[in-house]
């Protein structure tokens, strides 16, 4: 299997590398912001197999020939990982009321959130579009739900989730016009030991808290059981559909 991980430097993405080495993967393509000093090009074996590349969701010239680069290495691709998300950054923090909204913040989560993942998408398309059994995932959240959001507040992050739904959505729908054996999905991993999460630790349930190795093993075990008719969807890590 030849797969592609973006954000696989840290957190979930790197859960998700160690899986696909578990799982066979023939080939690796994985991603950082800054590839070769980040914790997963420390943790994983040195290989032949694993090839390291620069993306910043901020960078859409370097999204393309990050692209264009991982285009020429591979001969074909199996599955890819969007792991990308960001709900605090620095100065940056969700925001509990309007009063705190911040147009240049609520532009730095749309990009990373919503336009990152579908722009380095859009860079890898001659090959997801080949006809051929591809999936897809990008990582979303159950916040980004609108029929579910009965709290408030974390207006950005749930606004960038919500528009990365309906990118992955409609990329599923023009994908399926060449590649009817392609799946692309949203998903939810529940709450997960991350830096994502570290700030909000204290308020999540016992027993509610994941490690990132379980969420990867539980999403990855979602992907292969999703069909080409799930396309489009978006699910927990418990396989189940979450409403948009
Ligand atoms: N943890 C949770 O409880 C939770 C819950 C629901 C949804 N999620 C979603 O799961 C995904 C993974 O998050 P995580 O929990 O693994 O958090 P994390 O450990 O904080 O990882 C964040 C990831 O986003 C990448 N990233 C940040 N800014 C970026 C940028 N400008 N360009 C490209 N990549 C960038 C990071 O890459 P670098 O290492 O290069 O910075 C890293 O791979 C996110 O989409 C998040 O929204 C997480």
């Amino acid at each position: 299997m030849h797969i592609v991980i973006q954000g696989a430097g840290r957190g979930l993405g790197l859960a998700f590398a160690h899986h696909a080495l578990r799982a066979g993967a023939t080939k690796l393509y994985l991603t950082a912001r800054n590839s070769q000093d980040c914790k997963g090009f420390r943790q994983l074996p040195p290989s032949a197999n694993i090839q390291w590349f620069n993306v910043d969701f901020l960078n859409s010239d370097q999204i393309a020939s990050t692209g264009e680069a991982i285009l020429a290495a591979a001969p074909h691709i199996d599955r890819v990982i969007v792991t990308a998300g960001v709900l605090h950054d620095g100065e940056i923090q969700p925001e509990k009321r309007v009063g705190a909204l911040e147009a240049e913040a609520m532009l730095h989560l749309y990009q990373i959130n919503a336009m990152g993942p579908v722009l380095f998408l859009k860079s890898l398309w001659p090959l997801l579009r080949r006809a051929h059994p591809v999936t897809v995932a990008s990582l979303s959240a159950r916040v980004g739900s609108i029929s579910d959001n009965q709290l408030g507040g974390w207006y950005s992050y749930r606004a960038s989730k919500a528009a990365l739904n309906q990118y992955m959505r409609t990329l599923s729908i023009e994908l399926a016009r060449y590649n009817d054996q392609a799946k692309i999905v949203t998903l939810h991993p529940g709450t997960v030991e991350t830096d994502l999460s570290k700030p909000y630790r204290s308020q999540v349930a016992d027993g509610q808290l994941k490690r990132a190795d379980e969420s990867a093993d539980q999403l990855w075990a979602v992907l292969n059981r999703l069909s080409a008719r799930d396309s489009g969807g978006f699910f927990a890590y418990d396989g189940k559909p979450i409403d948009f």
